[in-house]
């Protein structure tokens, strides 16, 4: 007889009961006990209102910022020596630095061998289709150039965790409509595990296995949906009526606390 195949997944991130407050006087509260689990090659979004304690969440399990309360960790798959990498709404690119060698950034600082450098970045300026502009500096490029030069930095290193904050926020809309599409396709032959902050829904349900709804601040966790698309998924699913319902169920949830998140500001 065959065992009957179980599916375990490994947990690649966990928060567990984490607050953050920044200041001491006057001292805010970003972020109010937030429970997470992320299990490995994951693809999870967290949406929520402005100030919420999205950045802040990511900048911690990056380990840039130390919770208050409560613990994170992540489990790193075997080999693997860098935790995270992170890909930031403003390309966070280095201006003096030509793309190939924005691109091999990383692996200095990890001390990669120039031979495996070489392959690495030879391997992402290829698969990001930034061969032919491996010799040009940032500022001559689009943003949606720009950001592909980021995504490239990024995973070269090969990142437990890849984290990423708006990445195409700054981008018109078609720009980042390709850049979803090329993210979604590039996911699916990666599988790494990858938290994800959108401001758009519709980008959260194609991109994402979960969308994670976080409150007004301080950010908390109010639901957390399983997107039902299949794997591989193609950019088509947009079209599928489901994928509008979904749409407008999260929205539900998010709309009281994008009203509640003005009042507060006001
Ligand atoms: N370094 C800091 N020092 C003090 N306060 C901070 C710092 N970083 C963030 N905050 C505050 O913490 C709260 C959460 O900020 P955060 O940037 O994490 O929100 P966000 O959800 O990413 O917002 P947005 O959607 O606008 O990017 C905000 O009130 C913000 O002003
Ligand atoms: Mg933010």
């Amino acid at each position: 007889m065959v065992a009957a195949s179980t599916t375990v997944e490994r947990e690649s991130i966990t928060v567990a009961g984490v607050r953050k407050r920044y200041g001491v006087k006057l001292a805010v509260e970003a972020l109010a006990g937030v429970d997470l689990t992320v299990a490995e090659s994951e693809f999870v979004c967290l949406v929520g209102p402005s100030g919420c304690g999205k950045s802040t969440l990511l900048r911690m399990i990056a380990g840039i910022h130390q919770p208050s309360e409560g613990q994170i960790a992540l489990r790193l798959p075997i080999g693997n020596s860098v935790a995270t990498a992170m890909v930031f709404q403003d390309y966070g690119i280095f201006p003096w630095k030509t793309v190939e060698a924005n691109v091999r950034f990383g692996l200095e600082v990890t001390g990669t061998s120039a031979k495996e450098s070489r392959d690495r970045v030879g391997h992402w300026l290829d698969r990001m289709g930034l061969t032919e502009f491996r010799s040009a500096y940032p500022a001559t490029l689009s943003g949606g150039m720009k950001q592909r030069v980021s995504i490239a930095r990024a995973l070269a290193v090969e990142p437990g965790v890849l984290l990423m904050d708006e990445p195409f926020a700054a981008l018109d809309a078609q720009m980042r409509r390709i850049l979803q599409d090329e993210l979604l396709a590039l996911w699916q032959e990666d599988l790494r595990t990858v938290v994800f902050v959108t401001h758009s829904l519709e980008e959260a349900i194609l991109l994402g296995d979960r969308v994670v709804v976080m409150s007004s601040r301080p950010g908390r966790i109010i639901a957390d949906f399983r997107v039902p698309f299949a794997r591989p998924r193609s950019p088509e699913v947009r079209l599928d009526p489901a994928f509008t319902e979904l749409e407008e169920t999260i929205w539900e949830q998010l709309r009281k606390e994008v009203g509640d998140s003005e009042r507060k500001a006001r």
